[in-house]
């Protein structure tokens, strides 16, 4: 059994102080990550107008084969027409700022303990000789609202809860939208993805905060992965980009559109397709000049409950990819230590 390790500093404070020297446990060796945001291409500019896609009309059959093409390809895309106005976004974008920007003792009342997982603090739970993320988050449950822990809510800024209760609210019903809408883009009955993940969802929110780095050619803000979710709805910072996708080997950065939520699919949805959607490889850059924002929303599902591949997505040609899995978290986070794909484990 590997010894757990929490590493106790805030990354913000280290960043601080640090003169440019940062610690070795931070460093990727041998060259990797080249994350040198200059020399990725862009990806490709899915946009799609949530507006249209649970209408029965031409625009929005042409919105779903987007939306086919966007998740079996790259299985992720930007969502505008969501119904919340930019005010809003922006509000949720500065709670969220005004929280980081507290002075560390505040901020410290909402530090996690080491048997939960929401609090403030850093993010990453590893063995010895992982390398470490570049950013400091507050995880809190956020749905259903009987699973809150509100001890790590914060009271400053004072708007902070009712702004992100009602933020909530609206990704409870995009979750539904969106996977009714990918259920139709691959011709199911609508409610299938629904069923088969249950009806107890389960919402967390991340938020994550990203100082500058003084070398961001050998640090990274998150490590390369995939979520462990149906899906993630991520609010990214209105000015300052760091994500990336990998696709065919390559990495791309995902452009910012600032009214949009970027949407991609966990790998809880790559199983229940069957492999169909693509749960994307991702991971976060860092830059010496500003720090980033960004809040990310993951859909998970009761953990007792047993998920698998839709029997209307087996055929002979596309044979059944996927075993049927319960606590996906426990392997997800098993295999994320060690820097392998939990999808892997869980392969016919
Ligand atoms: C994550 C993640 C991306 C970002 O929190 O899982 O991939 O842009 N975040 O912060
Ligand atoms: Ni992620």
């Amino acid at each position: 059994m590997e010894q757990m390790v929490f590493h106790e500093k805030p990354v913000q404070e280290i960043a601080q102080s640090c003169n440019g020297e940062i610690p070795e446990k931070f460093i990727h060796k041998n060259g990797y990550p080249q994350s040198k945001v200059d020399s990725v291409s862009l990806m490709d500019d899915f946009i799609i107008d949530l507006s249209l896609l649970s209408s029965s009309s031409p625009e929005a059959d042409h919105e779903l084969a987007k939306l086919h093409l966007a998740l079996t390809q790259w299985g992720c895309f930007q969502a505008i027409n969501h119904g919340m106005t930019s005010e809003f976004l922006d509000q949720v974008r500065e709670v969220t700022k005004i929280f980081f920007a507290l002075p560390l003792d505040e901020k410290k009342k909402y530090w996690r303990v080491i048997s939960d997982w929401d609090g403030y603090g850093n993010d990453t739970v590893v063995s010895e000789n992982q390398t470490l993320d570049w950013l400091d988050r507050l995880y809190l449950t956020v749905y259903p609202e009987d699973q809150r822990k509100l001890k790590y809510w914060p009271e400053n800024p004072l708007v902070f809860r009712e702004v992100i209760h009602e933020y909530t609210l609206k990704l409870r019903a995009m979750y539904e939208l969106l996977m009714k809408a990918m259920a139709r883009s691959l011709k199911l009955e609508e409610n299938c993805f629904l069923k088969e993940y249950g009806d107890l969802v389960i919402m967390a929110m991340r938020f994550n905060f990203y100082p500058p780095c003084p070398t961001p050619e050998s640090v990274l803000g998150v490590k390369p992965h995939a979520d462990g979710t149906a899906i993630t709805m991520l609010l990214q910072d209105k000015e300052v980009e760091g994500l990336q996708v990998l696709k065919d080997n390559q990495w791309f950065r995902v452009p910012i559109v600032p009214d949009a939520l970027f949407i991609n699919v966990g790998d809880l949805l790559e199983i229940m397709s069957n492999g169909i959607l693509k749960s994307p490889v991702h991971r976060v850059v860092t830059n010496t000049e500003r720090d980033r924002i960004s809040v990310a929303v993951f859909t998970f599902s009761d953990p007792d409950r047993e998920i698998g591949p839709i029997t209307g997505l087996i055929t002979n040609d596309n044979p059944q990819m996927y075993k049927r899995v319960k606590h996906y978290e426990n392997v997800f986070f098993e295999y994320y230590q060690q820097g392998k794909r939990p999808l892997h484990a869980v392969k016919m």
